[in-house]
């Protein structure tokens, strides 16, 4: 999940989608690597607590603690904890290795993953930068408002720079719509907008703004938990199996099975 600006819905949909895919009976890892802990704790997991870290994650070397369960079957989380805070200062004194502590602890050990996202926070920065460089898509989530283009365009160039020298496998997985109201013209004008400029790059599923997403977080509880059948659920079970469509993936032991 990636895009430099806060607030456009990054966080809502790497809990929801994480749990949308694990209802899938797809294995998800989510690895919340914004300080702010957001995703921790719309999990409803203790940001304070003991459990390693993303934080310590980031900094094992080869030897990477073992993630938490979460309240939800399938999904598990690398929770943010409070020392996040000075990762960059931190990654920024690893001197050459500051762009790929993650990408090299990830690939140090095996995860019996089906899928791993991870919330990126909202800048540039040396995180953000490690994710680009261990992911093998980006997601990005633009808000469906006025100048919802602007900064877009070069976060993109940036994930396509990033594709020609650093991380060739990584793939622009698409833009999804959040926070969109179908009622308005203004939503309407920038959903035609974005599919004129950015053709399939854009994700067929509309993430609706309701209530109901904006309330889950502070009760702790994913959409799929709060409230199963609202369209906030329903908008997240549809971009759930976009993803794991243009993923290419089935859950464990059912692959290339026909649905
Ligand atoms: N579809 C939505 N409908 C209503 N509120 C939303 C929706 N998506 C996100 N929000 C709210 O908007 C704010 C920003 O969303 P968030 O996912 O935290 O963005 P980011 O991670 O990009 O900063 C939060 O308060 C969140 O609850
Ligand atoms: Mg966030």
């Amino acid at each position: 999940m990636i895009n430099q600006k806060g607030g456009v819905g990054k966080t809502t949909t790497a809990v929801n989608l994480a749990h949308g895919l694990a209802l899938k009976g797809l294995r998800v890892l989510l690895i919340d690597l914004d300080p702010q802990g957001n995703a921790t704790t719309a999990l409803g997991v203790e940001k304070f607590t003991t459990s390693p870290s993303s934080y310590e994650l980031l900094f094992s070397g080869t030897s990477a603690p073992h993630w938490s369960v979460t309240r939800y079957e399938n999904l598990d989380l690398y929770p943010a904890n409070i020392s996040l805070v000075r990762a960059e200062m931190d990654l920024y004194h690893l001197g050459d290795e500051r762009q790929n502590a993650l990408r090299r602890v990830l690939e140090s050990r095996d995860f019996p993953h089906d899928v791993v996202l991870f919330d990126a926070p909202p800048s540039l920065g040396l995180l953000t930068l490690n994710i680009l460089l261990a992911a093998r898509y980006a997601l990005v989530p633009v808000q469906c408002e006025y100048l919802a283009l602007e900064g877009l365009t070069m976060l993109l160039d940036t994930i396509e720079e990033i594709r020609n020298e650093q991380n060739t496998e990584l793939e622009m997985l698409g833009c999804v719509l959040t926070m969109v109201d179908l009622r308005t013209k203004l939503s309407q004008d920038v959903i035609r907008e974005m599919r004129e400029h950015l053709g399939d790059r854009v994700l067929r599923t509309l993430i609706p703004r309701t209530i109901r997403l904006s309330e889950c977080p502070s009760h702790g509880r994913t959409i799929f938990d709060y409230e199963r059948w609202g369209s906030g659920a329903r908008a997240y079970e549809a971009l759930a199996n976009e993803v794991a469509d243009r993923l290419g993936v089935a859950p464990a032991g059912r692959k290339g099975e026909d649905s």
